[in-house]
């Protein structure tokens, strides 16, 4: 079942209306359908029910506590990155035994708090991090459940940007130095080994990737093993592309050639299986929708200025990547655009030379495939409020994010008293 089709040539998402939305809430806002993100959500834990695994959403993706909810529902766990990310996955009900605390600068503060909440594990990514842990964990009398996040130094063969497993990346540990690691954690008071983690970047359609990745963690499970160190879950952290574009690979294609790989190596793994996937749940579960507010012809060039901005949606300019556009309503003819907003920046564009459907000026634009990575890094860039989050469940929107408002910028901000 499609979430997001067109009816009566207009692109409804699940039974609502974009035309009919965009009359209750003011234009730009995100968009996503709660039946997508389940199915999603589904589609990858069912994929894996025969093994025994746990599947942790990572929450920087869409850290909207509706969103978190949902998931919850589903018996999702959370990979988090800081102390917000923990306490937005706790407050959605997703229990703290299955948070799983991944980044490179966890800082003591997160750490006690993560050690009193009795996260299921932290993914250690430094020696300097081990050290100050067993402080804390000390300190507190509390013993943290650890996993080295290895380095295996594979190609992730995606955008420069977004890979983190080749040697020189700031992320994890390099395999070479596991060892050492493991023991030295091993012989530490409050400290308990309990894994290996991985994760070796995002937006990955060539699997093999992964498959090199896996073999290289197996064969340091079994060293582990044969040193009797403790291992109770491997976690392959998160990464599956999804599809952006018409000539990509669907999202359920990419699931059956990633669970093949899964599904070859996973026996020889004698533990829990985790999984840390967030693209692949939410991406495409949202879409952006915006108003053109200008078409702007000059130098032989069409300019569809629309009232979304780079502030809302960074992912073309930062990553260069390509979201599809189309019409709210269904047009047969098509012309050559750049999609750009009103923010003084160059960079502030959505598509450039896009071949796409004519729109004209106060008509409305769906931006696809932003329900991942898309809300969570807007901001008020250029003053301007940061943008409404809707979900749709059935015939039924809510708001699960209020749009900012002028006044609450301008709050945040303190004159000092000689400067009034
Ligand atoms: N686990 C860890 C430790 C991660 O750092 C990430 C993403 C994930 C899991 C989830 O990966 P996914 O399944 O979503 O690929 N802002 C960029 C992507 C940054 C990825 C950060 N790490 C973008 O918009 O493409």
């Amino acid at each position: 079942m499609s979430f997001f089709e067109y009816k009566n040539s207009v692109q409804h998402i699940e039974q609502l209306s974009v035309l009919d939305l965009a009359q209750r809430h003011p234009t730009p806002f995100y968009c996503y359908s709660a039946g997508k993100i389940q199915t999603q959500f589904r589609l990858f834990a069912d994929t894996f029910s025969h093994l025994n695994t746990l599947v942790c959403f990572a929450v920087k993706v869409n850290s909207n506590q509706a969103v978190l909810s949902l998931l919850a529902g589903q018996g999702a766990g959370a990979d988090v990155v800081s102390m917000g990310e923990i306490k937005r996955a706790l407050a959605a009900n997703i229990p703290a035994q299955k948070i799983v605390f991944s980044g490179v600068a966890k800082t003591e503060l997160e750490m006690a708090f993560a050690l009193e909440q009795n996260i299921l594990c932290f993914n250690v990514e430094s020696e300097p991090e081990l050290i100050v842990l067993a402080n804390v964990a000390k300190n507190l009398k509390i013993t943290a459940n650890i996993s080295f996040r290895i380095n295996p130094n594979v190609d992730a063969r995606t955008h420069k940007k977004i890979s983190t497993g080749k040697k020189g990346d700031k992320f994890g540990i390099d395999i070479e130095q596991a060892i050492e690691l493991y023991q030295q954690a091993n012989s530490l008071e409050y400290i308990n080994v309990t894994g290996i983690d991985m994760h070796i970047g995002s937006q990955i359609s060539d699997v093999t990737s992964f498959d090199q990745a896996i073999q290289k963690i197996k064969t340091l499970y079994f060293e582990l093993k044969t040193l009797n160190i403790n291992i109770e879950h491997v976690d392959f952290g998160g990464g599956l592309a999804v599809q952006y574009e018409e000539d990509q690979p669907t999202e359920a294609q990419l699931l059956t050639q990633y669970a093949q790989v899964i599904n070859r190596h996973a026996p020889d793994f004698a533990c829990q299986i985790i999984f840390e996937p967030g693209r692949f749940i939410t991406a495409n579960a949202g879409v952006l929708i915006s108003k053109v507010i200008y078409k702007k012809e000059q130098s032989n060039k069409t300019f569809l200025i629309v009232d979304a901005g780079m502030n809302d949606l960074i992912r073309p300019t930062l990553y260069d990547a390509t979201h599809k556009i189309t019409a709210a309503t269904k047009k047969e003819v098509f012309e050559s655009v750049d999609v750009v907003g009103p923010v003084c920046e160059t960079g502030d564009y959505f598509a450039l030379d896009r071949t796409m459907e004519v729109v004209g000026q106060n008509e409305l634009i769906v931006i696809h495939t932003t329900g991942a990575y898309c809300a969570v890094a807007s901001n008020s860039y250029n003053s301007r409020p940061v943008i409404a989050e809707i979900l749709v469940q059935g015939d039924q929107d809510y708001v699960i994010r209020k749009a900012q408002t002028i006044k609450d910028m301008i709050d945040l901000d303190i004159v000092p008293a000689c400067l009034k």
